[in-house]
């Protein structure tokens, strides 16, 4: 029996190890922020705060990467998120959209959060400073009102 767990052990470990190997495919970071949701739109500063520790990790060409996001597998699963957030909506290219559309990206965001399914649950469980507060809920959803009103006047 304990050779059997130590073959065991000694079989994940190889595993772990091979898997390491396997070329990333991480999305690449942009320092640019000339396009930017929060610079472009001039955020309030507790607005800018609440979105980069909730949202930009996945939705903006300024992805955080922790040591572990380097490791497989979680690196793996690190880089599906990045890169369908990017692909859905990425902050860091908003100037670039038309207001019909920035119109209905704040009112998609302003419901993703209003019904608690953005930021990612699995996200929230590591970096539990991003999950929202009722309060920081109704924040980000007034402001995304409010921002909307102003590119519909304009
Ligand atoms: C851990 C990564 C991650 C974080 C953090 C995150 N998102 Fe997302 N987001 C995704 C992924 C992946 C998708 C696409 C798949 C889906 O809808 O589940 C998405 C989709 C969306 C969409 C598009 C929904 C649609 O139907 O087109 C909106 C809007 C959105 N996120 C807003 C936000 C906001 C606002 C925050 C911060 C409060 C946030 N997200 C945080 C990964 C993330």
């Amino acid at each position: 029996m304990k050779k059997l767990l130590l073959y065991i052990a000694g079989l994940l470990a190889v595993i772990f190890i091979v898997i390491q190997f396997v070329p990333s495919n991480m999305p690449e970071n942009d320092s640019d922020i000339s396009d930017d949701l929060l610079v472009t739109e001039q955020a309030p500063e507790n607005i800018k705060l609440l979105m980069h520790q909730a949202c930009y990790d996945c939705h903006s060409n300024q992805t955080k990467f922790p040591w572990y996001a380097k490791v497989a597998p979680v690196s793996w699963l690190l880089e599906n998120d990045v890169k369908e957030g990017r692909e859905e909506l990425n902050f860091s290219e908003w100037a670039t959209l038309d207001a019909r559309k920035k119109i209905k990206m704040l009112s998609e965001i302003g419901e993703e959060v209003e019904e608690k399914k953005m930021p990612l649950k699995i996200y929230t469980v590591i970096h539990t400073n991003a999950a929202l507060s009722a309060e920081e809920i109704e924040l980000i959803n007034d402001w995304t009102v409010k921002l909307s009103d102003q590119i519909m006047e304009n």
